[in-house]
């Protein structure tokens, strides 16, 4: 489609003033002025030195002195799309977040899909996790649903992270290896934190390497809540479901495409969009009664463990339709700035320790990237609704408040904001909470390994096949034997024994001994009040 004809939302016409539009236009400074030579500088003589009232030459070189900033310090490689997202039928039994209770309404949405270990100019198509963060810009403010590809998550604690993500990014000392799972920090750790156990699974599976963006799953991973507008919370896990289905890539495809064509998922999401190929994704949701977090024989609030379908099965509640690619690689998605926090009301958090830790991360990391605390006023992160509020200030300040009075309470008025009612402003869940302060994990965290079991048990042989190949070279290429033996020997042989021993022979440590037939998949903890695993 030509640029005229190309869909638009909400979103995409609000930054139409944003846009630039310079053909056919005359050449100018920053500050307007018109130039006519931008290939000679301003020379004291022809053959002299450059002269520092040359303000073009100047600002022409300290702008591209300054065009780079910090690329983001995990999923630093994407690709965005713009669309809108329309949901089935009302939900309002559910929640009362508008966009999720009127079906005429067509949400905007920006997507930005994305690996996580490489770094901004890595390859698309490595063995890796691959993020899809959705920000919905509905009427009552932005919501971002940060997600992954895979549906569970390394860690159960947020306070392990840096030490995960440090363990995942090539090693310090000489910055090898770019964007793979095959070191020596990536497996000792693994090998010695089994809650890692179920997500490296599902990293060695197909999933990891997806066929296209528009081709995988997307999930919320954490349990979260809908809130209804009478105050009633369900538990809820968010799912995406793309409507081509899910397919992947074979490894030896992939590892030949990163040389050939290091752009392929990016260049495919690009080129889809281009031809009207519009990439379609269904809303699931598996709803689950508040009350009912130990019910199913493991934690709700441990991102290390998914809700089987079988037992909680996926509804299908709504629409995303991606329509429209960015304008400017910079300005859309690299400057797009996703935050778990961002809720509307309707929709609330959850105590799964992961979440609390990204509640806090993701505000944190972009006062860095985006240099200052203004960055929810670039084009691509303003809501669609108004703002208006008493912050003030700041490197890069783009609204103009126009009243006298910035604080609250006070009697000078002009143009201040009021408190919004209640009923429609965001309530936090009044979930009760009791307990000492404490440095520990909760007993019904502690099984590792049933539904990395239940995973691997659950695919069918070639996909085994491929699950066994990618082990054997990802950890065929960890130097220090004595890694090899603890990934075999204290991880894998938990998840399936014969897995184990073929991989041992594979990557040359000695097979475990292999006496029991494999013990079935079981269901994880037990009901009940969770017991305290470790207080230090
Ligand atoms: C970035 C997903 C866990 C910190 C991202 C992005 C996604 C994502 C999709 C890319 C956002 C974008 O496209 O701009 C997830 C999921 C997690 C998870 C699904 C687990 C369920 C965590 C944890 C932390 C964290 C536990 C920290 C405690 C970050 C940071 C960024 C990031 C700092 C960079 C954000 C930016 O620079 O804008 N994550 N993440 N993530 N994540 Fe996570």
């Amino acid at each position: 489609p030509s640029a005229k004809s190309r869909p638009t939302t909400l979103k995409s016409e609000s930054l139409e003033p944003h846009r630039m539009h310079a053909e056919g236009k005359v050449l100018t400074t920053d500050q307007g002025i018109p130039i006519s030579d931008t290939d000679n500088s301003l020379k004291a003589g022809v053959r002299g030195p450059t002269l520092l009232e040359d303000f073009h030459f100047r600002e022409k070189l300290m702008r591209f002195d300054h065009e780079r900033i910090p690329e983001r310090v995990v999923h630093a490689r994407g690709a965005g799309a713009h669309g809108y997202f329309q949901v089935y039928k009302s939900l309002e039994k559910y929640t009362q977040a508008r966009f999720l209770t009127d079906p005429s309404l067509r949400t905007p949405v920006f997507v930005r899909f994305s690996t996580v270990g490489g770094s901004r100019g890595s390859a698309d198509t490595v063995r890796d996790v691959r993020g899809f963060a959705t920000k919905f810009y509905t009427e009552e403010g932005n919501f971002d649903l940060v997600g992954n590809n895979i549906p569970v998550f390394f860690i159960q604690d947020g306070i392990k992270f840096p030490d995960f993500v440090h363990a995942v990014k090539p090693e310090p000392h000489n910055e090898i290896p770019q964007a793979s799972s095959a070191h020596d920090s990536l497996w000792d750790f693994v090998s010695l934190v089994p809650e890692t156990t179920h997500m490296v699974m599902w990293l060695m599976s197909d999933r990891a390497i997806p066929r296209s963006f528009r081709m995988m799953e997307g999930f919320g991973v954490h349990t979260f809540r809908l809130v209804n507008a009478a105050g009633k919370a369900t538990l809820v896990k968010f799912h995406w479901k793309p409507l081509l289905g899910n397919h992947a890539l074979a490894w030896d495809e992939a590892q030949k495409l990163s040389g050939k064509d290091p752009d392929f998922h990016r260049r495919d999401l690009w080129e889809s969009i281009e031809k009207g190929d519009f990439p379609e994704y269904e809303l699931g949701l598996q709803l689950i009664p508040e009350g009912d977090e130990l019910k199913y024989g493991f934690d709700l609030l441990d991102a290390t463990k998914l809700l089987p379908e079988e037992l909680v099965p996926v509804q299908r509640v709504g629409k995303l339709t991606l329509n429209r690619n960015p304008d400017n690689f910079f300005a859309e998605t690299e400057q797009v700035a996703f935050c778990v926090a961002n809720v509307v009301p309707g929709i609330d958090f959850t105590n799964d320790p992961l979440m609390q830790a990204r509640l806090f991360s993701y505000l944190d990391t972009q006062l860095t990237r985006l240099g200052g605390p203004n960055f929810a006023e670039l084009p691509i992160n303003k809501p669609v609704c108004p703002v208006t509020n008493h912050q003030q200030d700041g490197f890069g300040r783009q609204a103009i408040p126009t009243s006298r009075a910035n604080y609250h309470p006070n009697t000078l008025g002009g143009g201040c904001p009021v408190l919004a009612n209640p009923a429609s402003a965001f309530r936090h869940f009044q979930e009760r909470v009791e307990g000492h302060k404490i440095r520990a994990r909760s007993g019904s965290f502690s099984d590792h390994f049933s539904q990395a079991t239940l995973f691997y048990r659950s695919l069918s042989k070639p996909e085994q096949e491929h699950l066994v190949a990618a082990l054997e070279f990802e950890i065929g290429k960890v130097e220090r034997v004595e890694i090899r033996e603890r990934v075999v020997n204290q991880i894998l042989v938990n998840v399936d024994p014969e897995l184990a021993v073929r991989v041992a022979r594979a990557v040359g440590v000695t097979p475990p001994k292999v006496s029991k037939p494999p013990k079935p998949p079981k269901a994880a903890g037990k009901k009940g009040a969770p017991s305290v695993e470790a207080s230090p």
